[in-house]
């Protein structure tokens, strides 16, 4: 049996070469040499990477971790479904980024339902996926696959997590 092509991980700043990743973006570039594993030790992200198997190369990677958001961010008909509590909790990819040697080929659609996959089987009650996006373009990949903006950030959307979708997720993966 060959091996697949790509795998996802858990990033290691020991184990993972960062020196070579390019998205095209340079803040998510940046962030990722130089801020995260900052933010890793401090306990505010966790990081995945999907890598290349034959080239032993970065592809892309994403950072999440817990959040909220205020209802008042939501739409109406989304509101009307909710508990009258001040915010509901969510899963919050701040950044995904694909290197450019790697883009247009779905592994940036493959790492978003990884992080959404991960937000479901967490065992901590999620809402919603939330996702920051850095500008117009990476807002319509998001819209893209269904996310809506916020009210008052623009460039942040979610995505509600609803029971079919936990469903659909834990028959398709188990945890690892
Ligand atoms: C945006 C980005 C993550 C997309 O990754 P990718 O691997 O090139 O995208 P994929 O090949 O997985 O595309 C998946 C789907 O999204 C669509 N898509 C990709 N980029 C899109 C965009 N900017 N707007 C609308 N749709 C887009 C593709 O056409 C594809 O559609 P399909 O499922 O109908 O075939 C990548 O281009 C990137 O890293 N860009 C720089 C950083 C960035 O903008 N990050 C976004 C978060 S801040």
């Amino acid at each position: 049996m060959t091996a697949p092509p790509f795998r996802i991980e858990l990033f290691q700043k020991d184990k993972h070469d960062r020196t070579e990743f390019d998205c095209g973006v340079q803040e998510l570039n940046d962030y990722f040499r130089k801020q995260l594993s900052q933010d890793i030790k401090r306990n505010v992200t966790l990081c995945y990477v999907v890598l290349d198997n034959k080239a032993d190369a970065i592809a892309g990677y994403y950072t999440i971790s817990m959040g909220q958001i205020l209802l008042n961010e939501l739409p109406e008909k989304t509101v009307k479904k909710l508990p009258r509590y001040p915010s509901v909790p969510v899963a919050r990819v701040g950044c995904l980024a694909i290197d450019k040697r790697y883009q247009g080929q779905g592994l940036g659609g493959g790492i978003l339902s990884d992080a959404i996959r991960r937000a479901i089987t967490s065992g901590v009650a999620c809402f919603a996926v939330v996702v920051d996006a850095k500008d117009e373009g990476a807002v319509s990949f998001y819209e893209h696959f269904g996310f809506i903006r916020l009210k008052s950030q623009p460039k942040s959307l979610f995505l509600t997590v609803s029971l079919e979708l936990q469903q659909l997720y834990s028959m398709m993966f188990t945890d690892d």
